[in-house]
């Protein structure tokens, strides 16, 4: 089967420090995954280059199976690989309108609909008219994972999205990530050890001192 993703050679560093280098990663269609490692072991940057936030040195990049490079960062890849930051940002108004941002600027139809069925899957239909910023913690993240979802990205990169969240409304959020892969994408969700346990099926990554373990 053709990989979503596989890079080889990715190199990144700060200043002196070699923060990466990994030799391959390879993404799966339809598969999840996630990505471990000690606090400060690159996640974050790691899904950054990914979703074309970050600069590295990368050898040799295929995307469904044709060569690419990720300088400059291609537009079909800031399409279809789309990024969910640890502490989302609202933008100002409801969230049924944060849910939408994206679609209304890809000038998508049916726009109502769908922000209506992801809203459902997210558990925040009873807020749609609530001004998104004055969500929870929790509320958020998951408004932010049904904005990404609404968007039909081909990969997902969650960083710690239950990390700040406690009880209820960290399961909440678990609940969700296992189902993002139903509708054909991928997931790559960094996040602590005891977080796997309700995560099925899952592929299990880890950094260590830069390298990427398959586990
Ligand atoms: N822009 C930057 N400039 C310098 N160092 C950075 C920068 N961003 C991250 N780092 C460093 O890189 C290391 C990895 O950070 P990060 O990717 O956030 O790790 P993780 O998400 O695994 O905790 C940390 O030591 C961090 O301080
Ligand atoms: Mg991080």
């Amino acid at each position: 089967m053709t990989a979503l993703l596989r890079l080889h050679g990715v190199q990144k560093s700060y200043g002196q420090r070699r923060l990466l280098e990994i030799e391959t990663l390879e993404i799966a269609e339809a598969s999840a995954y996630v990505l471990t490692g000690m606090n400060g072991s690159g996640k974050s940057t790691l899904l950054r280059i990914l979703s074309g936030l970050e600069a590295a040195s990368i050898r040799e990049a295929h995307y469904l199976g044709q060569q690419f490079s990720l300088a400059p960062y291609p537009q079909r890849l800031r399409q279809e690989i789309v990024y969910v930051h640890q502490h989302p940002v609202m933008f100002s108004g409801t969230v049924a309108q944060n849910i939408g941002y994206g679609l209304q600027l890809r000038r998508e139809r049916q726009l109502a609909h769908k922000v209506a069925q992801a809203m459902e899957w997210a558990g925040v239909s009873h807020l749609q008219r609530h001004a998104a910023r004055t969500l929870s913690g929790g509320e958020k993240q998951r408004v932010a994972l049904a904005r990404a979802k609404v968007l039909q990205a081909r990969l997902l990169l969650l960083d710690e999205p239950t990390a700040n969240l406690d009880g209820a409304a960290r399961e909440q959020v678990m609940a969700l990530i296992p189902s993002l892969t139903q509708s054909g994408g991928s997931v790559i969700v960094a996040c602590h050890d005891r977080d796997l346990i309700a995560l099925p099926q899952v592929h299990r990554l880890k950094l260590r001192d830069g390298r990427l373990e398959y586990r």
